[in-house]
């Protein structure tokens, strides 16, 4: 279904609603097709799923190919990933005239529990076995069935930090002795968690190490993101000035979700033509709208946590969270003190690193809580 904003929220709506992301597009596809599998790393809410989704749609309309996305986020073991691969196929596979009927028989041997989503109505499927160990023998299947269909697979696991918290304990061996074998099969291993990515893909002694080829997400370049609002608000016989496409692309740092989200507002409520003003506005209604939530964090943190939150946020970039400079100018105490609060909030994910060319630095992640923050 197309939704009536041209600037979705959530999901992936097509290339129409897709602003730019040409070079990783490209990048990533050819990769792919060329046999390599990727990581791809960026921070949460950047566009890393609608890429996947945007890339699956690509390849799709060129050639013969099954593409296959999973999301592990609501994984806790080769249980639940056993069921979700199965439930994704299930959805795929018996659509292909060729393998439809082959896939239905393979996984009718697996003792299937076919289940129905209550609010889509989608089938799913569950394995119940009494034995772990046949969850491990049923993947292993699974995934060579996919690699021995005779066509391209394209296979991505979202979030896929997540399995390095697994109960099972050695799910990565697992998981990398698995798929080692299987050349049909193109995987993308995306995640937002650079330091568990990392450690997953950097590490010499985990089983991925080195296996894949690395792939950030930046921020849209400025120029693509001005050129896609103006169009898309002109298709709509809408007017939106540079200027203020200039001030939301700078109020949001272009962090894709944020940019968006605030775009959907201007669009639904901005009126006829949209200047400077209207779009400050709006955004100020938007912290309003948050507040509530805003201030509930305050209680989720200590009081110094909550007083070094403040100062990433009115810093924008914090390249060093310990001089003697910052601590003064924000009144907040000893350096030991000021680097457990970082810890603690970035282990929350309150804040994140990241680097330029200047250094590595801290921001705020939720960008609308910084620019909240910024006017306490
Ligand atoms: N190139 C794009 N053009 C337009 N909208 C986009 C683009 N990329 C992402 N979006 C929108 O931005 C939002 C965030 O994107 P997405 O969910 O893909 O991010 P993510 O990196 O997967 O985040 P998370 O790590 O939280 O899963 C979504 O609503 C998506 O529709
Ligand atoms: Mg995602």
């Amino acid at each position: 279904m197309k939704p009536n904003n041209p600037f979705p929220v959530v999901g992936y709506h097509g290339p129409d609603m897709f602003c730019d992301r040409e070079k990783e597009t490209e990048r990533l596809s050819k990769n792919l097709m060329g046999g390599l599998n990727i990581t791809l790393i960026s921070l949460r809410r950047m566009g890393k799923t609608a890429l996947i989704h945007h890339v699956f749609n690509e390849i799709s309309s060129k050639k013969q190919s099954v593409c296959l996305y999973i999301d592990l986020y609501p994984t806790r073991s080769i249980k639940d990933l056993t069921r979700q691969l199965a439930t994704a196929s299930m959805n795929v596979l018996p659509r292909k005239k060729r393998t439809g009927n082959r896939f239905l028989s393979f996984l009718k041997g697996l003792r299937p529990v076919i289940t129905y989503d209550p609010l889509t109505g989608a089938p799913g499927v569950r394995f119940e076995y009494s034995d772990v160990a046949e969850y491990e023998v049923t993947l292993a299947a699974l995934l060579k069935f996919l690699g021995e269909m005779g066509t391209d697979v394209y296979l991505a696991f979202d979030e896929f930090q997540v399995i390095s918290s697994y109960e099972d304990g050695n799910a990565e061996a697992m998981l990398r002795t698995m798929i080692q074998p299987l050349t049909n099969i193109h995987f993308i291993f995306s995640g937002s968690n650079r330091h568990m990515m990392n450690e997953i893909f950097h590490s010499t002694k985990r089983p991925f190490f080195a296996s894949t080829r690395i792939m950030s997400l930046p921020v849209i370049s400025t120029e693509s993101y001005s050129r896609f609002i103006a169009e898309k608000f002109a298709e709509n016989k809408r007017k939106i000035s540079p200027e203020a496409i200039a001030f939301v692309l700078e109020w949001t740092r272009r962090h894709t979700y944020y940019t968006q989200s605030v775009c959907n507002t201007l669009f639904s409520y901005g009126g006829r033509e949209i200047d400077i003003q209207s779009a400050r506005a709006i955004c100020g209604e938007i912290l309003e709208e948050q507040e509530k939530t805003f201030l509930q964090y305050r209680h989720l943190l200590t009081v110094n946590q909550w007083q070094v939150l403040m100062a990433v946020a009115k810093e924008g970039k914090v390249y060093r969270a310990q001089s003697g400079e910052f601590l003064s100018r924000y009144s907040l105490g000893t350096p030991a003190g000021t680097k457990r609060a970082i810890d603690a909030l970035l282990a929350k994910e309150m804040i994140y690193e990241e680097s330029d060319s200047t250094g590595t630095y801290n921001s705020v992640y939720d960008l609308f809580l910084s620019r909240w923050l910024e006017r306490q």
